[in-house]
């Protein structure tokens, strides 16, 4: 959570400031703050709400200078408040600063500062970093043997971090050395871009797009000491590693809304193609199996593998369940779906021939990536299933699968699932090949994985159809989603989406499950979701929503086109086309993407920002 940008060089810093916070106001936008150097001054300003509430804050009281830092705010500790906002100050304002992150030894540090004088105005963590800096760099000088320069300040900030337990992403100006940008990091991504007379820094590349296609991703424990003209990087253990340039690819255009008047919307109409995306180059017909580039396995120990964990959060976690059904189905081998919250704590057994998978749009999440170190450590292949190219679990895993589904902006993840889906569809179909599935079923598999894109095409004409279901219930203050098999995890995903973007309270279950508990909630004013397409066991499903009829409570079902005698039995159907089961969940969680859509737009809700979310979660 929380996003940061800084530069420095011969133009004045705020425009790229501005523009690089609005890119990433996705990672928290509870308030946002700058600050720039001027001679010998730094300019602040900082303001709760949206960055464009900064912007304005600005315009009528702009501040100079060409060496600057930027944030946008995710509250961990401290409301959001103009107060609690970053840029922090620390000392008498010799040292300004932001920071990504959680430092969880902030009330020791803070009650030692205090002792020592130094003043507190806010209610966050962050400041503690601040006084901390300022009070090391008034030792060394004080000491009168370091002059006040470059040096002596990024030793200030290295002392400092040796200081905080916790995570951090920090940027600090020195108001005293004036051109001067040092940035540090542990946990909490950054990365530099290089330009020529000048140098960028935000938390993830995006803000880069368009100002530089040279980068460097900062790791833990390294700082970035940067300048118009200078960049090095130094270890806090005193080494200089070497700069590792790579190169941004990456088109701006890639996060412009189009025609849409949501990301969210425009996301989820995306699908037919990013699904192409992730099978692009993998169907490999003459072997009638799926290929990988990155995955860095050889055959031998791919057969070998003989228990499979897939870690996540939230839809990515949905998704790995989605992963257990297909990979246990396919492949015949036993998968654990864990949260990675959790597993990063757990010491489950697991043989050496066990293998992880990390599932993650972002590659940031601070869970997923503790859970995926904490696996490498005990010396299991980590793989990561990755949107975001270059991010930590994608540059941290052994191996791994890109989604190519291109930057996802809206905080509800729409195209990522699906694209997650994909590729778990074709890693369960390549370790199945190497085991139960025959030629045949293998081809079979492939054309359907080929049609998949036209399928989806013809899935989103159902939006005229739920923006009347839309209409109908977006006044209901609960909601309950119900699926069995493959369409159990798209019923937790379903009522996920609906949460967190309309704020209304939705549960998922698997529908025969509803009687042992959840069906004390019918009533003629909860909506009962049915996922319900043909399958097996569709004639248990219809027991299921009669169950629900005969308590009155309402009945939308998910149903296949031409299934006329739902239609007898639900309030509502929302139509997709019929597929195999195995690929039901790519086609009925469209429906429920564009239901929780609809109704946070007819309930007025900022679908793209939704309250209290953030779309990357880099704090634990
Ligand atoms: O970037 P990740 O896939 O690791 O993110 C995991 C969750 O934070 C994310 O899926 C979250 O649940 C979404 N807001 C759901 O729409």
């Amino acid at each position: 959570m929380c996003g940061i940008v800084g530069y420095v060089g011969p133009k004045p810093a705020f425009g790229y400031l501005l523009e690089g916070l609005f890119r990433l106001e996705y990672r928290g936008y509870d308030s946002a703050g700058v600050a720039l150097q001027y001679e010998k001054t730094i300019g602040i300003r900082k303001k709760t709400g949206r960055v464009s509430q900064l912007a304005e804050i600005c315009k009528q009281n702009p501040i100079p200078g060409s060496c600057g830092i930027g944030h946008t705010r995710w509250a961990t500790h401290g409301e959001p408040s103009d107060l609690n906002s970053h840029p922090h100050t620390g000392g008498n304002g010799e040292v300004v600063l932001v920071h990504n992150g959680v430092i969880e030894n902030y009330s020791l540090l803070r009650d030692r500062l205090r002792a020592l004088g130094y003043v507190f105005l806010s209610a966050t963590d962050t400041e503690v970093a601040a006084h901390l800096v300022a009070y090391q760099l008034q030792v060394a000088v004080d000491a009168g043997t370091n002059p006040l320069d470059a040096k002596t300040c990024v030793q200030a900030v290295e002392a400092a971090a040796a200081q905080i337990k916790g995570t951090y992403g920090l940027a600090v100006l020195f108001r005293d050395v004036p051109g001067l940008l040092v940035a540090t990091r542990l946990g909490s991504p950054l990365v530099v871009g290089i330009g020529r007379g000048e140098h960028f820094l935000a938390s993830d590349a995006s803000p880069l797009v368009g100002n530089t296609d040279q980068i460097v991703y900062l790791k833990d424990h390294e700082t970035a000491v940067i300048t118009a003209d200078s960049f090095v990087l130094h270890h806090h253990d005193g080494t200089a590693p070497a700069v590792s340039i790579q190169a941004l690819v990456q088109t701006s255009r890639d996060t412009e809304l189009g025609e849409f008047e949501h990301h969210m919307l425009k996301e989820i109409f995306e699908q037919p193609q990013t699904i192409e995306n992730a099978l692009r180059g993998r169907l490999d017909d003459e072997e009638a199996t799926a290929k990988f580039g990155g995955l860095n396995l050889d055959p031998q120990t791919l057969r070998a593998i003989d228990r499979i964990v897939l870690t996540g959060c939230g839809t990515s976690w949905h998704a790995g369940l989605v992963g257990e059904y297909l990979i246990e189905g396919f492949a015949r081998i036993p998968v654990e779906v864990e949260y990675a919250s959790e597993l990063r704590y757990r010491n489950p057994p697991m043989s050496d021939r066990t293998m992880i998978f990390a599932i993650t749009q972002s590659g940031e999440t601070a869970d997923t990536l503790a859970a995926m170190r904490e696996c490498k450590r005990k010396g299991h292949p980590t793989l990561a299933i990755c949107n975001t190219v270059g991010s930590s679990i994608a540059r941290e895993a052994d191996g791994g699968i890109y989604l190519h589904a291109g930057p996802e902006v809206g905080v509800a993840s729409t195209k990522a699932f699906t694209s997650q889906v994909t590729v778990l569809t074709l890693l369960s179909l390549l370790l199945g090949r190497m085991r139960h599935l025959s030629y045949p079923e293998g081809t079979k598999i492939i054309g359907q994985l080929r049609a998949m894109p036209d399928t989806i095409r013809q899935t989103l004409k159902c939006f005229d159809q739920v923006k009347q279901v839309a209409r109908k219930y977006y006044t209901a203050e609960n909601f309950l989603y119900l699926g069995r098999l493959f369409n159990f995890p798209v019923a937790l995903e379903g009522a996920l989406k609906l949460k967190e973007i309309s704020y209304i309270h939705a549960e998922g279950y698997p529908a025969a499950e509803m009687k042992h508990g959840p069906i004390a909630l019918i009533e003629k004013d909860t909506p009962s979701v049915f996922i319900a397409p043909r399958c097996e066991i569709y004639p248990k499903v219809m027991s299921n929503l009669e169950e629900v009829k005969a308590r009155r409570g309402p009945v939308i079902a998910i149903a296949c086109e031409g299934d006329t005698k739902i239609a007898e039995l639900a309030d509502d159907v929302i139509y997709v086309p019929e597929v195999e089961e195995y690929l039901q969940p790519l086609v009925t969680s469209i429906p429920l993407q564009l239901l929780a859509y609809q109704i946070a737009i007819l309930r007025g809700c900022n679908v793209d920002r939704p309250r209290n979310l953030a779309k990357s979660v880099t704090v634990e």
